[in-house]
């Protein structure tokens, strides 16, 4: 590169880096001047976020200078009135942020976050989340509460639905998509909107996999699985906001945890945004037993760093008393008004308050559909494909049946409050559109919904099947089954799915099943049953086209499980980045059907498994088909023996041996085999999405730094420790050819 080049080079990074600084710093003055301005009554307004349940008593309220924000206005007109008000009518005119849960879409509904983690696309990911934040910034909307990024192991828990699965690198990694998405190039862009990770933190750990349920997180298990994402968002996608958890982990409700809001959040993290309460859990801490009534609440949320609070309301009623009463200091308020400043700065709202609305030219629009499709066609997971069934081979005759083959409003799944279910293409719809005209279709969903119990359907299904050359077969969860609060304790088929399946297996007929739920369900048997099954989840508005499109082959499945799915819920805690313990079963251990009679109380080997179900899964993290096949050669390391401020080259060939082109998603795990604690028998350290046509050959490389294996030892302290490492290069978590290289 010329000097000349070079030099403008500099010039312009370090002016853009200037920009940055000086964008910051004049933030920072900005805040510091309106401050000073603001009385204690007005400080505590904008702590306050209001529910849009009631906008005429809102309206007063604001007027008043009462309230900082307000959650789920999503019509322009009503966030504008709100807005004059606020920044016409009161005595400083600081403006409100409207948020809203935009989880997975706005109006264009893409696939539940656990279906699109199993995309390991976090390119797509964050395309995604940039049309969400597009669609709704155009309703006012300028702050989401996403991404989800709780850790979840258990799908009892419905809300997993909303997490990127099990895995804390694949969670950072979609998490970091996700904020890169709805936060754009620049905040102060209309379209951005602030992110907010939550639930902060560990909410996904609940006892039994039942909703708002206590946590026991040790310090450790925080700090190396449920706080990771987390503190990779702050760190990697520069987060504006967190929302504090329901549970209480070890008696602490998260609203009024010190060590996690401002130990962690704030002193190590150096977190600069605000945090806002979630949903009245505030005051839930009285029912928690942490707060003997809802001024006690207010003190302990204001003193543990909780910004703003949703809708419960105590700040406005009783923080003023608790300052006058030395219970909280002027400098916490401040300091709460700073963060929520800084991001009403960053989002431009000063400037630009108001919204265009021009919602016609910008909801549903073709290239945000078509994102929608592929993200789900790449979310969706192959998990049988006996005798290559799939793709379809030119059938003539195909029935559908099923409760979620024609549901346009349960395939967006849960959290969707925005997206029109007269948009939903499902997938009879996607078939007949695509197909009609070659192929007969007879459809007839003989369950009319998932936990339907009528069978009177099942003969004239028994004949359709008989006279099909392929049944496709839509079973599932409605999407109230899942969600919030929605936990279950039973995770097989509700109602009589399982049935109406095992009825139409006993036809002959070939049978693909497709599955669309909100959590891994207890499918051993129907899988068994069936001689094809993909998983979509709960696709979102295009899942129809993209089912159809992977039945026929033209696009090749390549989704890959985010998320354990276990033989039972039995087994349930079940993932893949366990400990070993001290007594590990190999699998070949005797079980309920070959135990001898009488057999010596020792004879079993005394290992660490189900006698019943043994201590595998039915489907591994990170596993899922292809149409065809891949094959891992020539696995090498730069190097045997590395320092601890090294990098590692992993270098292989992998080949596509099959007639289809495919996208592999080639997974590097690694084991740490001795250390100051016990650790994980594999972790998830980096993927590659790798595309290769049929024949087609490529060396793939991957750099990992020894600092990514770093973790939190017997000391407290993150770091690497010197010692023996595995690392296995696969397509899954229980595959690949193992490696192994040392620590010094
Ligand atoms: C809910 C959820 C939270 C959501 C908030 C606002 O109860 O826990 O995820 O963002 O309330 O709707």
């Amino acid at each position: 590169m010329k000097k000349s080049c070079f030099l403008a080079l500099l010039l312009f990074l370090f002016g853009l880096k200037a920009s940055a600084q000086t964008s910051s710093a004049v933030i920072e003055k900005k805040i510091e001047v309106l401050l000073k301005k603001m009385t204690l009554k007005e400080k505590i307004g904008q702590m306050n976020q209001l529910s849009a349940d009631d906008m005429e008593t809102n309206f007063k309220v604001i007027q008043q200078g009462m309230a900082g924000s307000v959650l789920s206005i999503t019509n322009p007109e009503i966030a504008n009135k709100a807005q004059r008000l606020a920044v016409e009518q009161t005595r400083l005119g600081i403006p409100l942020i409207f948020g809203r849960d935009v989880i997975h879409g706005f109006k264009t509904i893409f696939p539940i976050p656990l279906g699109q983690a199993a995309s390991f696309n976090p390119g797509l990911v964050e395309k995604a989340a940039r049309v969400a934040a597009v669609e709704a910034s155009e309703t006012g909307i300028r702050w989401t509460f996403a991404p989800m990024i709780d850790i979840a192991r258990d799908p009892r828990w419905g809300r997993i639905a909303e997490s990127c699965g099990e895995d804390p690198y694949l969670t950072s990694i979609m998490g970091i998509a996700m904020v890169n998405g709805f936060q754009g190039k620049n905040l102060s862009d209309p379209s951005s909107i602030a992110g907010c990770a939550k639930h902060f933190a560990g909410y996904g750990a609940a006892e039994g996999g039942r909703d708002y349920n206590t946590t026991a997180i040790t310090e450790r298990q925080f700090r190396n699985v449920y706080l990771v994402p987390f503190e990779q968002v702050v760190k990697k996608a520069n987060l504006a906001t967190i929302m504090t958890a329901f549970n209480a982990n070890d008696g602490i409700p998260s609203s009024g945890n010190e060590f996690l809001l401002k130990e962690v959040l704030r002193k190590e993290w150096n977190f600069r945004g605000f945090v806002v309460s979630d949903w009245a859990s505030i005051n839930e801490m009285v029912d928690h037993g942490f707060s003997s009534d809802n001024k006690e609440a207010a003190e302990k949320a204001i003193n543990a760093g909780v910004d703003m609070e949703m809708v419960s309301g105590t700040y406005v009623e009783y923080a003023e008393s608790l300052w006058k009463e030395k219970k909280i200091a002027i400098e916490t308020i401040n300091d709460a008004v700073r963060n929520i400043l800084r991001i009403k700065y960053s989002l431009g709202l000063f400037e630009n308050p108001y919204v265009k609305g021009n919602t016609k030219e910008v909801f549903y629009k073709e290239e945000h559909l078509k994102i929608a499709e592929k993200l789900a066609e790449e979310s969706i997971v192959l998990l049988k494909n006996e005798g290559q069934i799939l793709p379809l081979q030119k059938p003539k005759t195909i029935a559908v049946f099923g409760p979620l083959a024609n549901a346009p409003h349960d395939q967006m799944g849960t959290w969707v409050f925005d997206g029109d279910k007269d948009h939903t293409v499902t997938p009879l719809f996607a078939l007949k559109e695509k197909y009609g005209e070659n192929i007969t279709i007879i459809y007839e969903p003989i369950l009319k919904y998932s936990r339907d119990q009528d069978s009177t359907g099942f003969d004239k299904a028994r004949k359709i099947a008989k006279e099909a050359d392929v049944v496709l077969l839509f079973l599932g969860e409605e999407s109230i089954l899942s969600g919030e609060a929605h936990s279950l304790s039973d995770l097989n088929f509700q109602g009589l799915q399982s049935k109406l399946l095992e009825t139409l297996q006993k036809t002959k007929t070939p049978l693909v099943t497709i599955i669309m739920a909100g959590r891994p369900l207890t499918i051993e048997k129907e899988v068994t049953q069936s001689n094809a099954v993909l998983y979509a989840w709960h696709p979102g508005t295009m899942g129809g086209p993209a089912i159809i499109n992977l039945l026929f082959g033209i696009v090749n499945p390549s989704g890959k499980l985010p998320i354990t799915f276990p033989k039972n819920v039995g087994q349930i805690p079940m993932y893949y980045g366990h400990l070993k313990t001290g007594r590990p079963a190999n699998g070949s251990e005797l079980n309920l059907n070959n135990i001898p009679i009488e057999a010596s109380q020792t004879s079993l080997g005394n290992k660490s498994y189900y006698l019943d179900s043994g201590n595998e899964p039915l489907f591994p993290f990170g596993f899922g088909l292809s149409y065809t096949n891949f094959e891992y050669r020539e696995i090498a390391l730069s190097k045997t023996i590395l320092k601890k401020d090294d990098i590692l080259e992993i270098t292989l060939s992998l080949k596509n041996t099959g007639n289809y082109q495919g996208t592999e998603i080639v997974q590097l795990y690694a084991r740490d085999l001795a250390a100051s604690v016990a650790l994980p028998i594999r972790e998830l350290k980096a993927f590659q999405r790798i595309d290769l046509k049929a024949g087609e050959e490529k060396r793939v490389m991957f750099k990992l730094p020894i600092s990514d294996l770093a973790f939190y030892g017997m000391d407290m302290k993150k770091k690497v420790e010197a010692g023996k490492f595995d690392l296995w290069i696969g397509s899954n978590s229980i595959s690949g050819e193992k490696v192994s290289f040392e620590v010094k």
